[in-house]
């Protein structure tokens, strides 16, 4: 099954093995726990079954608009993150969750809005929240101590170099604290020796890092599998697509 809206600006993967998986029935409900541009909503919907979508991007409303109107009354859009996913379907006042689904990690327009701070090839401001909420990327980098940020690229970010990278990015900030992606990307590559013919930019490990702990990444899936666990009906389906080995592993 594909996704034919032509408004989707993502294009969701693993589509049909999520349909398979999840088998929704019409009259069946249904939580897509990370909503985006609704790619997986839309074909759960065409199946006639209802949908209760969870995100925790407010941006993501003018997708829930449009599906809600292509959709009557089969649909409705809460904001929250994973861990409130349980209050969110009493509130949905639906009876009985016959199928969840977790689309992990960002969209494609979270990371192509330079604005949002997700990405080291666009300059914007280090923001990298998902919803409007909490700490940034720069609040992490200009206050955490050495050993704390050393620990999270090491753990989120599996670089090798944490310990060279968190004294660069303390050396640097005593000067002037980082307020732009760019910025904290030539840092880091400079601490990591340059390009040197690498496959990936040298940032590429300590931005996914830093965006695990600004959303709380890994935590939240570990809230939202045991909500959905807990609220699922007996029989009922869980479908969980994941990004990287961290999240893998906590799925498994
Ligand atoms: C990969 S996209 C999902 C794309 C979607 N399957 C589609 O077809 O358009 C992940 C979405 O989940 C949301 N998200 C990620 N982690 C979340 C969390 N802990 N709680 C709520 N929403 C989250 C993000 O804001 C983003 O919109």
């Amino acid at each position: 099954m594909t996704d034919d809206s032509p408004k989707s600006p993502h294009a969701p993967v693993l589509l049909a093995e999520v349909i398979e998986a999840l088998a929704p029935a019409p009259g069946d409900v249904v939580i897509d726990a990370t909503f985006g541009a609704g790619g997986y909503t839309r074909a759960i919907l065409k199946t006639g079954a209802q949908v209760v979508a969870l995100d925790r991007d407010p941006t993501v409303q003018s997708h829930a608009d449009a599906v809600a109107n292509d959709f009557r009354g089969q649909f409705q859009l809460i904001r929250t993150p994973f861990s409130g996913l349980a209050q969110a379907f009493a509130d949905s006042g639906k009876a009985k969750l016959d199928g969840a689904v977790f689309d992990i990690g960002v969209s494609s327009m979270q990371l192509d809005q330079a604005e949002r701070g997700f990405s080291f090839m666009r300059d914007g401001p280090l923001d990298m929240r998902m919803s409007d909420e909490g700490a940034t990327a720069a609040d992490i980098v200009n206050t955490w101590d050495h050993g704390p940020l050393a620990h999270i690229f090491k753990l989120y970010g599996e670089e090798r170099q944490s310990g060279r990278v968190a004294t660069a990015i303390l050396r640097r900030r005593v000067e002037q604290p980082f307020t732009r992606t760019l910025d904290l990307a030539e840092v880091v590559e400079k601490a990591l020796g340059g390009r040197r013919g690498a496959p990936i930019h040298p940032a590429t490990r300590v931005f996914q890092a830093l965006r695990i702990a600004v959303n709380d990444e890994l935590g939240e899936l570990e809230r939202g599998l045991e909500a959905a666990e807990a609220t699922l009906a007996p029989g009922g389906r869980l479908a969980v697509v994941t990004f990287h080995s961290l999240e893998d592993r906590i799925v498994k």
